[in-house]
């Protein structure tokens, strides 16, 4: 019989309290892989992606990431169908200014009147009066930054939205969105194999703002048999996912990881990372890359 998972604690991950209001752990999940191949359509298995959302928050996970573009509208629908009414603690971080035109493909979409429509049609799937993080998926380079980010405030004024965030942005971008408006987090592109955004990790690490690292668990050439992550995980009997995000969690305080995942029992890999305690040399092995 395979081990039973300890669910998180706020000890086992460390917490972050977002914009001052939220407090989470430091493990939360992303809900894009709940849907269909190419994050389109409906899962192929939609029983277990509602369990996996369900395991997900028994386990203690209370920060949910989702955009309306997953699916387009079905890990939206999927996380209300699965858990609404949700419990007090669970924050569910939403996103606008990307559209879907086909399997794989994204395009930028950060218009104001975009983002307001977004935001309407995620209020409608979450079921939800207000969102508690929405977050700008993208700058859009046809849409200056401070109009997207602007519509965002109006839409906090207006009692839409809780707490706002930025993704897929550069220092330079996400000081440009502080200027405008209190910004609680940063969504970007962070993992064993892809360090670029380093500064903005140390930025939010200045201001105190959560990094939420998206594609958490890819680790390259790191992971290939006699890498330091199959090495490691060798050590610690457990899995390369679950060494790339022990690494990420004693990366820094503010991180607080995403994985996504459309299975149970990868879901439950994810969450024993918390357990794992990397020595000195082993960091140090992994942070030379
Ligand atoms: N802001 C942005 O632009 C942006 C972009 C991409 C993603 N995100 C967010 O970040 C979250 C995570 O990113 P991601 O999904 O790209 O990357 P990820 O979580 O690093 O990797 C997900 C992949 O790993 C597999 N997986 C998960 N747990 C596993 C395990 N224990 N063992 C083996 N395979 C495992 C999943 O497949 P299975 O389903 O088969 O487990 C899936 O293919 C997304 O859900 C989304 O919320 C944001």
């Amino acid at each position: 019989m395979a081990p039973q998972t300890t669910a998180l604690t706020d000890e086992s991950t460390g917490t972050l309290t977002l914009g001052g209001e939220l407090e989470v752990r430091r493990l939360g999940f992303g809900a894009m892989q709940i849907t269909g191949d190419g994050i389109w359509g409906p899962p192929e298995d939609h029983d277990e992606s509602i369990a996996t959302l369900r395991r997900a928050v028994d386990l203690g996970i209370n920060l949910i990431d989702t955009a309306d573009s997953y699916g387009p509208d079905i890990s939206e629908e999927l996380i209300a169908e699965a858990l609404h009414p949700y419990p007090e603690d669970l924050v569910i971080a939403t996103k606008g200014g990307l559209t879907r035109t086909g399997p794989g493909q994204w395009p930028r979409d950060a218009r104001p009147e975009h983002l307001r429509e977004a935001c309407e049609g995620s209020l409608r799937r979450l079921r939800v009066d207000r969102i508690d993080l929405y977050q700008l998926h993208s700058p859009d380079p046809k849409v200056p930054i401070e109009e997207s980010v602007g519509t965002l405030k109006e839409l906090q004024e207006e009692g839409k939205v809780r707490l706002i965030g930025v993704s897929n942005v550069s220092t330079a971008e996400l000081e440009t969105a502080r200027e405008i408006v209190s910004v609680v987090s940063v969504q970007n592109r962070f993992n064993l194999e892809d360090r670029a955004s380093e500064d903005v990790l140390a930025r939010c690490e200045e201001l105190g703002l959560a990094f939420i690292p998206w594609y958490p668990l890819a680790a390259g050439a790191l992971a290939d048999p006699g890498g330091p992550v199959s090495e490691i995980a060798e050590v610690h009997g457990a899995t390369a996912p679950e060494i790339a995000l022990a690494w990420l969690l004693a990366r820094s305080e503010v991180m607080l990881p995403i994985p996504g995942t459309s299975s149970v029992e990868h879901l439950e890999d994810d969450i024993a990372a918390a357990e794992i305690e990397l020595s000195d040399d082993e960091l140090a092995q992994l942070n030379a890359g």
